[in-house]
């Protein structure tokens, strides 16, 4: 089993999925709550950890379905567990290898992409699962510019890619996506890189 797999599957069982969405629910809620779900829409939450995005959007009116996927299997277990809406759909696969006929209006993800094999294949994936002018919103706090974040590889052992606001701009752009740039900074958290750098939100747009 690969690592990335093994760590997750370890993290949706010793509470620290809970733990991440306390820690990125902030941010994360900031920058979904200033995007307009005002037409029916479709939604996939790649490495959606225990579910709580897709749950969260779930309950948005003009949702029709929410799914979820995430390579560690006991991550989904948790996710299924935890649902509670029947426009909700979890399945345990990596982004990379995933089957999947439909397309979707909207692709999110968060502290998840890095740790693929490679960005540039998952992101082509991305790119075919979104119907013309479907965005995805791809949120980091791992990444060059904030610096106080670039020594988390070293605790974690396993593989995760480090690159810059300028980087990860251009790996979207070179898979045909116009790219934005959005950073959420929390100004009441003790954590200086929150206040300073903030969660780094990467917004491909498929053009039409
Ligand atoms: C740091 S956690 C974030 C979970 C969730 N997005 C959150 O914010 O709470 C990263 C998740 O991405 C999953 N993951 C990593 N690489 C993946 C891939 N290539 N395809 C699908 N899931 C992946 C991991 O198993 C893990 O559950």
């Amino acid at each position: 089993m690969d690592g990335v797999r093994k760590t997750f599957d370890e993290w949706a069982q010793n509470g620290r999925a809970e733990l991440m969405e306390v820690e990125h629910g902030k941010n994360v809620s900031k920058f979904l709550d200033s995007i307009s779900f005002d037409e029916k829409f479709t939604f996939l939450d790649v490495g959606c950890g225990n579910g709580w995005v897709v749950r969260k959007i779930a309950k948005e009116d003009h949702c029709k379905k929410a799914i979820g996927i995430d390579k560690s299997k006991k991550m989904i277990v948790q996710a299924k567990k935890k649902s509670n809406h029947k426009n909700e759909e979890f399945f345990h696969t990596d982004i990379e290898s995933w089957k999947y006929r439909g397309k979707f209006d909207f692709v999110f993800s968060m502290e998840s992409l890095y740790y693929s094999d490679s960005i540039k294949i998952a992101l082509e994936k991305i790119f075919r699962l979104l119907k013309p002018g479907g965005k995805f919103f791809c949120g980091t706090d791992f990444y060059t510019d904030n610096k106080a974040t670039a020594r988390w590889a070293d605790v974690m052992k396993i593989q995760m890619h480090l690159h810059s606001k300028k980087e990860w701009k251009k790996f979207f752009q070179d898979v045909g996506f116009e790219v934005k740039t959005k950073q959420i900074k929390d100004m009441k958290s003790r954590k200086k890189w929150k206040k300073e750098f903030g969660t780094l939100f990467i917004i491909g747009t498929k053009p039409k």
